[in-house]
């Protein structure tokens, strides 16, 4: 398995350009299951976990080409509707082509995607909606096996949490299903608004777009279309810490800075100098960084997806700081990690008090998700010394090209092949 081996202390200058959202990608590969016609998605980010959509995809039918970098190409007519566990176990997200094979194919057969690092994340959510909207469904020897013999009907569904997995696959099914479905307590992050965008380039009758009531009146079909997908506001997040934690300046090209919800705000109180350029977003430190707290919460909120990355800028600053996460019931695995790399942090129920240090030492670590992997790359770049980080296949799931954006910036980073 590859490493990455970081020698740290070495403040990070020049531009990162922000690839294309991961989350909305896997959603949008999804959007493939809903027409024959080609579905041409570009801005596309070149990630494990979009070859393994792909993978899927295709063993459900679909042909999945790249006519130009960074774009896919989409289409095809369904001929199989089981989702492997083979498949499903690498990726949970595999769990989204449940709604459109239900609602194209009337039936469905998708691996349940069991529990992960991070919790016991079960789908539920998404079961119950699709049997709302008049789908039967059994589990059987570790499959959701579901049939809806005359299609999907519509239905008012209001979550009792927000989940975005959930709200994604009942767009989708709801998108071909018959009559009017609205969701309450909807998901509003924004690869759930660019889901919506492309399924009505595809002719789907979509309201309520960015608010926590989506309404869906389904239509007879959907046609091909070309959609941009929208850069990754988790990749920008990442990368504003990479600045701030080095005391660097980065511009991050083609950022959104409105998809960051609470990050920006938060980052900014903690002492990130952060501008809003015509071309994204130019983040630097030229202070010290003072302890701050965050909470995790559903978009607009801060994400959890840049909980760990925030908790190694915190791990630096000067004084204390809460983390509270409120969406995974298990999402501190990188806290020992880092206190082998000299943090003080100390983990009570579903907060992290961090104390901050001057200095971190680099050491060889171990991250067991995509997140947590680079809070550890982020301790590596402000750390003494050298440090090593395992398992970079958790990295490739989810960051494009890490070492190459890194390095052009002047870390001291490489990958070690195995
Ligand atoms: C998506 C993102 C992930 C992000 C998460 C929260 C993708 C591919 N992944 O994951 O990066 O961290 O949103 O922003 O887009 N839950 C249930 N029952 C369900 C569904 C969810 O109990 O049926 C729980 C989960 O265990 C979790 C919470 O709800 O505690 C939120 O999960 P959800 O928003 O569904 O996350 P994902 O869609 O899996």
């Amino acid at each position: 398995m590859d490493k990455i081996r970081i020698i740290g202390g070495r403040p990070l200058e020049g531009t990162i350009d922000i690839s294309g959202a991961k989350n909305a990608a896997l959603i949008l590969m999804a959007a493939g299951l809903l027409t024959d016609e080609r579905l041409v998605l570009e801005n596309v980010p070149d990630l494990a976990d979009v070859e393994t959509m792909g993978q899927l995809l295709a063993q459900h039918g679909i042909a999945v080409d790249r006519p130009a970098p960074r774009t896919l190409s989409l289409g095809g007519a369904i001929t199989n509707v089981e989702a492997p566990y083979d498949i499903v176990r690498k990726m949970r997200a595999s769990i989204l082509v449940l709604g459109p094979l239900l609602t194209r194919a009337h039936e469905a057969r998708v691996s349940l995607p069991g529990g992960c690092a991070i919790g016991t994340r079960p789908v539920d959510l998404h079961l119950k909606g699709l049997e709302a909207m008049g789908a039967e469904i059994r589990l059987d020897g570790g499959y959701i096996d579901a049939t809806a013999p005359h299609g999907l009907h519509g239905a008012n569904i209001t979550f009792p949490f927000v989940s975005v997995g959930a709200t994604e696959n009942l767009m989708l099914a709801a998108s071909l299903a018959e009559g009017e479905t609205v969701l309450v307590n909807a998901a509003r992050e924004p690869e759930i608004s660019d889901l919506a965008t492309c399924l009505i380039a595809m002719g789907a009758d979509i309201t309520g777009i960015g608010t926590d009531r989506l309404a869906i009146l389904g239509v007879k079909s959907l046609h091909g279309a070309r959609h941009t997908i929208i850069p990754d506001r988790i990749e920008t997040g990442t990368y504003a810490c990479a600045a701030a934690i080095t005391g660097g300046a980065l511009l991050l090209r083609g950022a959104r800075p409105a998809d960051l919800g609470a990050v920006l705000a938060t980052l900014a109180q903690a002492g990130v100098d952060i501008t809003e350029t015509p071309d994204g977003l130019r983040v630097s430190r030229r202070n010290g960084l003072h302890g701050t707290d965050a909470m995790t919460e559903p978009f607009p909120g801060f994400a959890t997806d840049m909980q760990a990355q925030f908790m190694t800028l915190m791990a630096v600053a000067e004084g204390a700081s809460m983390i509270t996460e409120s969406i995974f019931e298990n999402r501190f695995m990188h806290v020992p990690e880092l206190n082998r790399m000299g943090a003080r942090v100390n983990v009570h129920g579903a907060s992290a008090i961090v104390r901050g240090v001057p200095t971190l030492s680099g050491a060889p670590v171990m991250a067991t998700d995509l997140r947590a992997s680079f809070s550890l790359v982020l301790a590596g770049l402000a750390a003494r010394g050298e440090t090593i980080v395992n398992r970079v296949y958790h990295l490739d799931r989810g960051y494009e090209a890490v070492e190459r954006k890194l390095a052009a910036c002047g870390a001291d980073i490489e990958r070690l092949a195995a």
